[in-house]
């Protein structure tokens, strides 16, 4: 038998995304078969950091499918040792993600802060204004476009990774036998999140924790329920010519207020949470797949510590 049969394999949905090609990469570093799955199918723009890391590229299976298309995405998990679900919006407006990845330079960055913070609230800071307040209170909270019903926290954040835990656990079921299942339970990381600031929208934070319960009550999956707060790349504006990019300034704000206020001892009064380098949560999640004896929660502070 060839080494390459030996490997395990992976399924990562949302591959491509921030977070999604940092766990491919770690994941081949540490000698799995991987698979990305998303809809696009490949990466955008290569990753940041130096071209000479990039040849794990090349080994993972680059995989056109939409989570919510249950045909092309059974296929997929069927015989995989481990699937990772690594997608959801933090506001259900979608271009504030293009705005917090775009590189930014010198003068603009406070018009790309303020243009990022629009991008996330410029209907919710509408809705919170009791004047613009409708009878239906779910709707006045919501942030979504006429256009864009596919995009709520519970399509994206919950329904999706429940309907792939879902059809993992179906497509490796095996028949009748409800014991052997259990013993073998097959790990699945929903990347769900912290509460980290109350200016996280509930919605987003509500949408995680239905999934978790859920997606913990499947008896055949050893869940992993990874709960990062903010990410930076640690790569972000270095050894490219890129400038660094929205993110990264935002980090650097979150991490200061984190630094002062664990300096005056007020931290835990005021909430302030850590960011982490997604190198590290993406670290993290591989480590957790091979250690049989983790399961459940993995909050920020054991990714923090882990990182260390
Ligand atoms: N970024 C942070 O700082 C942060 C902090 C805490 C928690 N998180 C959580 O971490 C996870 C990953 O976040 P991220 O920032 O890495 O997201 P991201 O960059 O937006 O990546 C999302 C990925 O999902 C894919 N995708 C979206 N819809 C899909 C669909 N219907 N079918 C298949 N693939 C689909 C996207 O590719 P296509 O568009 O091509 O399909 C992309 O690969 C999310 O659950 C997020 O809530 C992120």
């Amino acid at each position: 038998m060839s080494s390459q049969t030996l490997k395990k394999s992976l399924v990562v949905v949302g591959g491509t995304g921030f977070l999604g090609k940092r766990i491919c990469q770690a994941a081949v570093a540490a000698g799995w078969q991987v698979t990305s799955v998303s809809r696009y199918g490949k990466l955008k723009s290569l990753p940041t950091g130096p071209p000479t890391q990039n040849s794990w590229i090349s080994q993972v299976n680059w995989v056109s499918a939409d989570v919510f298309n249950k045909e092309s995405l059974a296929p997929q998990l069927r015989n995989a040792d481990a699937v990772v679900h690594s997608m959801g919006v933090l506001f259900e407006k979608d271009k504030y993600k293009d705005v917090i990845n775009a590189p930014v330079s010198g003068k603009a960055i406070a018009n790309s802060m303020k243009s990022f913070i629009s991008s996330c609230f410029s209907s919710s800071a509408k809705a919170a204004n009791p004047l613009n307040q409708t009878l239906d209170s779910s709707r006045a909270s919501s942030t979504v476009e006429p256009n864009d019903h596919n995009r709520t926290y519970n399509k994206v954040n919950r329904d999706s990774a429940i309907l792939l835990a879902n059809t993992f656990a179906e497509e490796n079921a095996t028949k009748g036998n409800e014991e052997v299942e259990q013993q073998a339970r097959k790990p699945f990381v929903y990347i769900s999140a912290e509460y980290t600031s109350p200016m996280i929208p509930s919605g987003y934070i509500q949408s995680k924790r239905q999934a978790e319960d859920t997606i913990a009550r499947i008896p055949s999956l050893r869940p992993i329920l990874v709960r990062p707060g903010f990410m930076y790349d640690k790569y972000d504006g270095v050894n490219t010519h890129e400038p660094h990019t929205v993110r990264h300034y935002l980090g650097g704000i979150i991490e200061a207020q984190y630094n002062v206020s664990k300096t005056l001892g007020l931290d835990m009064a005021i909430g302030a949470k850590p960011t982490l380098a997604v190198q590290d949560v993406a670290n993290a999640v591989v480590e957790a797949l091979n250690d049989s004896s983790i399961e459940g929660v993995v909050s920020l502070a054991a990714l923090k510590e882990f990182s260390r």
